[in-house]
């Protein structure tokens, strides 16, 4: 059995991928020249990008890592954010950029931004790979975006399912009966909408 048996699309090839992260590191390198940011990238959808992403930066930096959790097992969102693993560090006078894989609704940013803010930190810039855009339910101010993707649920470089097909080197949409396996297909007629609040 293969991972590449159960892809339906491919929506951003690797190629395409290298290349965008590598004018992020190149643009952040810029805006910082001069400072030491910190990265906090969101674990675990984005190790894959924001490893990348820092192969790319000309300037020093530091790496840390938050997790959070608003998912269950699926492709639903709750809208109730936890945090499962805090920063290891203090962040007051530092500038911060959070590093995450991608923007839906919004709301997990939306509260990491809020709490993270409390912290005093010098400044505080947002960094995500991909921007779900039509499912947006909280403004996000999205500092350095890679991509915007329609509404549909995407898997690979380090963006899963059930916690599987992160080692994708490539993002992509999975075949509807595989998403059906185990939940509600992410496509399904009735499913949040953004003037709702998120049922997932
Ligand atoms: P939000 O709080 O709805 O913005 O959800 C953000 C988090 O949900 C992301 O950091 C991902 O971990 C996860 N997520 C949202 N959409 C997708 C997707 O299409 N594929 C995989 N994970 C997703
Ligand atoms: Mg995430």
């Amino acid at each position: 059995m293969s991972l590449q048996d159960d892809i339906d699309e491919i929506l951003i090839p690797e190629e395409a991928l290298r290349a965008r992260v590598r004018e992020l590191g190149q643009k952040i390198s810029q805006d910082y020249e001069g400072k030491e940011p910190l990265l906090v990238g969101i674990l675990t959808g984005s190790v894959l990008f924001v490893s990348d992403l820092m192969r790319h930066l000309t300037i020093p930096c530091q790496l840390d890592f938050l997790a959070t959790s608003s998912y269950a097992e699926g492709t639903q969102s709750t809208g109730v954010v936890r945090i499962l693993k805090d920063l290891d560090q203090s962040i007051e006078g530092r500038h911060v950029i959070i590093v995450d894989d991608i923007i839906d609704t919004g709301f997990t940013m939306d509260h990491m931004l809020e709490m993270l803010k409390t912290r005093y930190p010098a400044s505080l810039k947002v960094c995500a790979l991909l921007d779900k855009a039509p499912r947006r339910v909280r403004y996000v101010p999205i500092d350095y975006k890679g991509f915007v993707i329609p509404d549909k649920f995407v898997v690979g470089y380090g963006l899963d399912y059930a916690g599987r097909y992160r080692n994708l080197p490539f993002v992509c949409v999975l075949k509807p009966e595989i998403y059906g396996q185990t939940r509600q297909t992410p496509t399904a007629p009735g499913r949040t909408s953004v003037e709702g609040s998120p049922v997932r």
